[in-house]
This record gives structure tokens, sequence and C-alpha cells, in this order.
């Protein structure tokens, strides 16, 4: 377990923004670019989405429903709990800081975070004054020490771990998960499970029915990865319901918005999406991978629709090769503020075949010196 350092890095904390990116690397700021640095659905978002949109506004001029009630009816059906057990988040960005704002009101004064990760669970435990440490995952294999896992649990009140991890791509396997939740159970742990990428691996991998068992447990969704909404944001939170009851007396008012929230029923059912996103995944990662493994890249097998790599040598330094891409009209996530990966390997999103092979392509054409 390592103490927490400070400001990692200048470059920007979050891929989705190439201008920052671009301007880093000395490039111009409108320069064209596939974006490969954000996780994003390329099928979202659906085609009925912007009709649906341009419909709802003609409802701007009331209040939403401050509990969102249809909302989080629609979600509690499609996830088999109660609608006491959902609340409605703008983004998973707020149902992270909503936990954190959870764990502060019940006093809690440290908490694990599983690392490398994403960097916002660090962030919200700190701005409720709530005291981090890293749990460090396996170098190169990225697997959870169950062991270390373990003690880690015990003397801490909230443990944040990412499921499939941003971003490695890695699912910390259930069983794995099961065992640290009823030791976290037994130590009065929370348990904060990121599941903000689980619908690219498999509806069944979401943890879910753990929630009948465990009332440390809480659940943070996403809906702006799957559906390609990142500027509408959408996500929400799982728990049992007194746990959401306390949640939602932290959240600020009308915290989502109307045209956002009319959207979840609508998303949700739309079955035929998530069914072609998942064909998509499970024929694009693999190929992704393979193909950037022919090319001789070292590449983390992932699980999720994004994958990390880096060079077999130092003249192909993950540095150089974001450089390149860039120059050569892609972007990659750098991972300077990645926690134990310091720069060392890029991450980069699964996109269409297209997009893809034109990547692997300029990829081929690298001649690191
Ligand atoms: C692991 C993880 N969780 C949550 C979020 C927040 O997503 P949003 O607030 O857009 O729903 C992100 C965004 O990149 C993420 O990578």
């Amino acid at each position: 377990m390592t103490e927490p350092e400070g400001n990692m890095s200048d470059w920007p904390s979050h891929g989705g923004r190439p201008e920052g990116m671009l301007l880093n690397l000395g490039l111009a700021s409108n320069a064209q670019v596939i974006d490969f640095s954000a996780n994003f659905n390329p099928l979202g978002p659906p085609s009925w989405l912007m009709e649906r949109l341009a419909a709802s506004l003609a409802e701007l001029n009331v209040y939403p429903d401050p509990d969102y009630t249809e909302a989080c009816r629609a979600i509690a059906w499609a996830e088999g709990l109660t609608p006491e057990q959902v609340r409605l988040t703008n983004g998973g960005a707020e149902a992270i800081f909503l936990a954190a704002a959870l764990l502060a009101k019940q006093g809690a004064r440290r908490a694990v975070v599983v690392q490398p990760t994403f960097c916002e669970y660090e962030r919200a435990c700190r701005h409720y004054g709530i005291g981090v440490q890293h749990l460090a995952l396996e170098a190169g294999s990225f697997a959870l020490d169950e062991a270390r896992a373990l003690e880690g649990i015990r003397d801490a009140d909230a443990v944040f771990l990412c499921r499939p991890n941003n971003p490695t791509g890695t699912l910390i396997e259930r069983d794995q998960v099961e065992c640290l939740l009823a030791e976290s159970h037994r130590c009065g742990t929370t348990l904060v499970v990121d599941e903000a990428f689980v619908d690219f691996v498999s509806p069944d991998e979401r943890l879910t029915p753990l929630l009948a068992r465990y009332d440390n447990l809480l659940l943070l969704r996403s809906m702006t990865k799957l559906y390609a909404i990142p500027g509408l944001r959408l996500g929400y939170l799982l728990g049992d319901g007194p746990t959401v009851d306390r949640i939602a007396e932290l959240q600020l008012p009308w915290s989502v918005n109307t045209l956002a929230a009319g959207l979840v029923e609508r998303l949700l059912g739309d079955r035929n999406f998530l069914e072609r996103t998942q064909e998509w995944i499970s024929i694009e990662g693999p190929w992704l991978q393979r193909e950037l493994e022919a090319l001789g890249l070292r590449v983390v097998p992932s699980r999720a629709n994004f994958l990390l790599l880096q060079g077999r040598t130092k003249a192909q330094a993950a540095p150089l090769l974001l450089e390149y891409l860039a120059r050569s009209g892609f972007l990659a996530r750098h991972t300077h503020n990645f926690m134990g990966l310091d720069g060392a390997w890029l991450r980069i999103a699964v996109r269409s075949r297209q997009e893809n092979t034109l990547l692997i392509e300029a990829i081929a054409r690298w001649r690191p010196s």
C-alpha cells in the first residue's frame, strides 16, 4: 500500500478533449484527428435519440421530477431491483462524488483505491476530506493480489474499484469481488464498484445480484459510454434502500436535466442497440488486440472497449508513439496521470473496423529510430 503522490502531471486528466492533448504535443489545437483517447461506443448515440431530444425541448419550461421516479422505475425494472435502490445521477461522475459524500457523512476517514484507475475516486475522496491509500494491481498483469486487498480492507472505511478497470481493461474475477465483499461486510467497510463499462463486457458481469446479500455494496453506472452521450450526462447509483435514501439527501436538487432523464426508459428498452454493441465489441476488440500484437506491441488482455498497450523497446516508448500517432491523425490517451503507469503505456479505444484499420496501418508505417 502506498501513500498518495501529489499532482502527477500537467497533461489533460481525461481523454476526449483533443485540443489540450494536441497543444501539449506541439500541434495545432484544431488539427484533424480520429479520437481514440475517449472510450465511447462508435455505434451511438442510438439513431432515434436526436429526434427524441428535439421533441423533448418543449418540456424545458418545467422542472424535472426531483426524484426522477419514471427513470428510477425503468432502471429498477432493468436491474431486477426496487426503485428505492436506484438514484439517477448526472453521469457516473456524480455517482462517484455522491458515494464519497455519503462515506464522509458516515465519518469515513480512510479509503483504499485499487490502482491504476480512473482519477476521480481519489479526487472525490479528497474533496470530502477522506484520506486515500493506493493498492497497486500486480505490475504487468494488473491482477489483484487478494491477500493484500483483504489486508487493505481491514483498516479502511471504504474501497473503490473499477470493474472492468479503466485504463487496463482487466476484470477482477467475480469470486474475488465476492471474497472482498464478504470481508468488507465483516469489517464494516463499504465496497464501491464502478461498473461504468460493464455493458461492454456482458450484462452477466454486473454485480447487481450481490446487492440482495450485501448492504455495504454500492454500484456506480455511467450511461454516457454505452450510448455515446457524454455531453448530455447520465448515470446512476445502486445500493440498498436505506443507503440510497441517505444519498438522495446529499444530492443537489434537479442535478439531472429533463432531456437526459426523459431518455432513460427508452435507452434501457433498446435491446437491439445493446445487442449490436455487444456483437461489435466481441468481434472488434479481439481483432484490434491481435493486430496490435502482430505489430510487436505489448497489449494487456482487455475485457472492455479499450486497450492498454506499450512498445517493447526504448525506441518504441509510449510518448514517442503518442506523438507519432497524433502527427499521423490519431489521438491516443496518455497515461501520465494513472498511478504506476506514468506515461509508459497508451490507452486506445476500440472504434469502427474502418477507423481501427487506419490506426493499424499508421502504426505499421512507424519507423522508430
Ligand atoms: C471508470 C469511469 N467511471 C466513470 C466515468 C464518468 O463517466 P460519466 O460521468 O461520463 O458517466 C468515467 C469517465 O471516463 C470512467 O472512465
